[in-house]
């Protein structure tokens, strides 16, 4: 049977890097659930849907693919806000669920594991997951990792945009009164703050094998 493993965290803590390493080194399937709330903003902004119509919000949900999710318009800073907000909708997440669920199953037969990384998935999605790992790492280094992100990307944002940007996701995604950004109790905390990726796979491995 194919293992879960939950990744939870905070916007730029290296969720999705970590996820991608496990990912190729046991040749097993990811999802990045934030790309389905990334999907879903970039629709509405396409169609000049308000944040305000949730009736409108879900009738786009039907558009979202498993196996499309790679545009790179998912990661502009519109759509870093618009996923935020609409994140907080409990409809749009109840909605979400049922497509999140069917992940390891529809990928991950004869694969060792299926990785989702997100906000609530070892606390809501998948609340039984073999694994449950949460990331953590102060504002200041997840601010400096993401100019370098950037950076690499020929963009030269600034610090303090990407600092205060960071902070006022980090305020939406714990304060709100849905499926908040939360250790799950038996989750794993690991604090990359002083350690790099190396490292944190490391300190994956001896959790995971
Ligand atoms: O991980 P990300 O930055 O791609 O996520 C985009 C937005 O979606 C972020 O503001 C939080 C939200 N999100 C969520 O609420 N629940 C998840 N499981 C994943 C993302």
């Amino acid at each position: 049977m194919v293992k879960i493993i939950a990744i939870d965290g905070p916007a730029s803590v290296g969720k999705s890097t970590l996820a991608k390493k496990i990912s190729k080194t046991f040749k097993s399937p990811v999802l990045y659930s934030g790309k389905l709330y990334r999907a879903l903003a970039l629709k509405i902004i396409k169609r000049n849907i308000s944040f305000n119509n949730t009736e409108a919000i879900l009738k786009c949900i039907k558009y979202i693919d498993l196996d499309n999710l790679s545009s790179a318009e998912l990661y502009s800073s519109q759509v870093d806000n618009i996923s935020s907000i609409i994140s907080a909708k409990k409809q749009v997440r109840n909605k979400l669920v049922t497509l999140q669920r069917s992940f390891p199953k529809k990928y991950g037969s004869g694969k060792k594991f299926a990785i989702i990384e997100g906000r609530d998935i070892g606390t809501i999605i998948f609340p039984k997951a073999d694994y449950k790992i949460f990331l953590w790492a102060a504002a200041e280094v997840r601010a400096k990792r993401r100019q370098e992100q950037l950076r690499k990307n020929a963009k030269n944002p600034s610090y303090r945009k990407i600092f205060s940007e960071i902070n006022s996701r980090d305020r939406k995604d714990m304060t709100r009164k849905i499926a908040p950004l939360m250790p799950a109790a038996n989750s794993v905390l690991l604090d990359t703050t002083y350690i790099d990726i190396e490292q944190v796979f490391n300190a994956l491995k001896e959790i995971i094998l």
